[in-house]
């Protein structure tokens, strides 16, 4: 290990900046946040530094060793390097931290990427071999923290010395933290509830007794559209239930060691009601397991979400919902239909066309208003009825439809026609489910947008 990863606490100690341009103004912006008091020694001092304020002191001149009394860090920023390494000489010669940007082998102390959920931070170093490295590997640890970490952090800092008298013994006092964190506990505190959280904290029984339901949208299909907090779910849940628009691609991104259930309908198979679904969410839920219930597009949209969420409420089950992209946002977006192109449409309208749902009436001379745009889902079967029923009530036939098939993955196929000959093109292409139905002028947009999106 070349570098002792430490973290340096500035706060209100003085730090001498040599240089006054943009790579000094970057590193000051660090040394800022981390409440440092900043001597800026440089010929010519940028407005952008000099913005910074009286909590600094800036000095137009060259550098000289007695700049460097008092200070515990020192950064030499210039673009001369000569300047730079006699000032790492200077803060050698003196026993204090040097840092000089782009020469690591002056350095004593380097700068990291960082991930600031404060009080909670991460730092990435390379040794000084690669910054551009260390960002990218910043990102890709970025994604999988979540917002709510910094505030969970600060739950766990304030309740510190209430959980040392409850708990003096030290080993006692892990243990609750570690129940604590696997438990609903710590997304309460991530989301800044602290007087919900408390109760899983003191009273470690509390986060055993229940588990808890993720209901997570995993959006369309391409795994790429799940959102950061699906991803994050989905590696923290201990069982994992999920429909047959959940394909393999996206469950290859869950916790390896999840235990997973099919809860779908799928030509062939046996599928699962709604009312045992519920009772095994809860059932889960009850024997203390975090369960992530995985739905395709959003739970919320033709999704049953919140049946399954009724049940939970009733059982006293604590649950999160995590919205997911919609078939009709993602089909739509790859397909290069702008659903309210403005030229064209001032309103979307989302409608079952399953139809198992004939006993509900569609008010459809609601839906043959101009600038409207129809996204019918589960319409396959239904389609031709879908087309003679938009004509029948005043559309014209000439309307433009889109039919699109496993929309955002590899095999989306799209259809294209009007009301009077879309059923039978569609019949021709043999489009598979699931497929998403589009009806408006917006459809005759993507000829010209096909170029600029995917
Ligand atoms: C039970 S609904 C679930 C909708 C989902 N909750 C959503 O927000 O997208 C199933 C219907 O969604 C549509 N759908 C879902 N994923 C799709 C995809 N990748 N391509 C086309 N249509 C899709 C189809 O109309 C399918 O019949």
């Amino acid at each position: 290990m070349e570098y002792l990863p430490l973290h340096f606490k500035l706060d209100g100690s003085r730090v001498l900046v040599v240089g006054g341009g943009s790579q000094a103004s970057n590193k000051a912006a660090l040394l800022v946040r981390a409440g440092a008091r900043i001597l800026f020694v440089a010929p010519q001092i940028s407005s952008q530094i000099l913005a910074l304020g009286d909590a600094h002191d800036y000095q137009t001149g060259e550098f000289e060793p007695a700049h460097l009394d008092g200070v515990s860090l020192v950064v030499a920023a210039t673009d001369n390097a000569a300047l730079n390494a006699a000032v790492a000489a200077a803060a050698n010669l003196k026993g204090t931290p040097v840092n000089v940007v782009d020469s690591p082998d002056l350095c004593t102390v380097i700068f990291p990427a960082i991930i600031d959920r404060s009080p909670v931070l991460v730092s990435v170093g390379t040794g000084g071999a690669s910054p551009v490295l260390a960002r990218s590997i910043r990102e890709m640890i970025e994604g999988y923290l979540p917002e709510g970490l910094g505030r969970l952090g600060q739950f766990l800092r304030e309740t510190r010395p209430v959980l040392k008298k409850r708990f003096s013994d030290i080993q006692l006092r892990r243990k609750a933290v570690e129940k604590f964190m696997v438990g609903p506990g710590q997304e309460l505190a991530q989301q800044g509830d602290y007087a919900a959280a408390e109760r899983y904290l003191y009273d470690p029984e509390a986060g055993v007794i229940s588990g808890e339901v993720y209901l997570v949208g995993a959006g369309p299909g391409d795994p790429d559209l799940l959102t950061l907090k699906a991803l994050q779910l989905m590696q923290k849940a201990d069982v994992i239930l999920y429909d047959n628009l959940v394909s393999e691609a996206i469950l290859s991104r869950a916790r390896r060691d999840a235990q997973y259930e099919f809860v779908g309908k799928r030509s062939g198979y046996l599928s699962a009601s709604q009312e045992s679904i519920n009772a095994l969410l809860v059932r889960l839920a009850k024997s203390g397991k975090c369960v992530l219930r995985l739905k395709g597009g959003d739970p919320f949209i033709f999704g049953r979400g919140g049946e399954e969420l009724e049940q939970l409420i009733e059982a006293g089950i604590p649950f999160q919902v995590i919205p997911g992209i919609t078939a009709a946002s993602g089909c739509a977006a790859y397909a290069g239909i702008p659903l309210t192109h403005r030229d064209y449409a001032q309103s979307v309208r989302f409608i079952t066309g399953h139809p198992k749902n004939s006993k509900v009436q569609l008010p459809w001379h609601e839906f043959v208003s101009p600038g409207q745009t129809l996204v019918f889902y589960m319409g396959l079967a239904g389609l031709p009825d879908i087309c003679k029923k938009l004509i029948a009530h005043g559309q014209s036939p000439e309307t433009p439809v889109a039919v699109i098939s496993k929309g955002t993955t590899p095999e989306q196929k799209m259809v294209t026609g009007s009301l009077g000959s879309i059923a039978e093109r569609v019949l021709k292409a043999q489009l598979v489910s699931p497929t998403l139905i589009i009806v408006g002028q917006v459809v005759s947009a993507p000829s010209r947008l096909q170029g600029v999106v995917q």
